[in-house]
């Protein structure tokens, strides 16, 4: 195993909790994490998105959320954010998404970035990150109400 890639293949493409908190070293600063997932198509269950909230609270980390495809999530199975499974995840959860998938607007660059406004607003200053292509929500409430 890689340092910082945990293998998911004997678990239904789901990542074991205490694989993804040996993985975590001095030197990990975030845990990616995308459900529904590409190209795997596995959706995390609220059980498994709590543990991953808890173990980033634990060591102190990120979540980096990729969501592209929550309206791939087929019964039985539900899209949930880790923020509305653990509350306290919300300061060190960023949202990374975009337009591409839900609306097929692929290749127009279209996507928004949510999370903290301290971190956003810091985020907000490189170059590359402008409107229109981020949205910016500094209000994370009027997105998981
Ligand atoms: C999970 C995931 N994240 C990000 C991307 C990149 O998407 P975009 O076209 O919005 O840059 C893809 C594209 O297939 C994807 O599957």
């Amino acid at each position: 195993m890689d340092a910082g890639l945990i293998d998911t293949r004997n678990n239904n493409y789901v990542p074991v909790l205490s694989d993804l908190a040996t993985a975590v070293t001095s030197k990990t600063k975030a845990i990616v994490v995308s459900t529904p997932n590409n190209p795997t198509g596995t959706v995390y269950d609220r059980d498994v998105l709590a543990g991953i909230a808890e173990l980033a609270i634990d060591r102190d980390l990120w979540i980096i959320l990729d969501e592209r495809y929550p309206a791939f999530a087929h019964a039985p199975h539900t899209h949930d954010h880790i923020v509305s499974v653990n509350l306290r995840a919300r300061a060190r959860t960023l949202i990374v998404n975009s337009f591409s998938k839900s609306l097929a607007l692929t290749g127009w660059g279209i996507g928004y970035l949510v999370g903290p406004e301290p971190v956003i607003k810091q985020l907000a200053r490189y170059k590359p990150i402008q409107p229109p292509i981020l949205i910016l929500l500094h209000n994370m409430r009027c997105f998981f109400t």
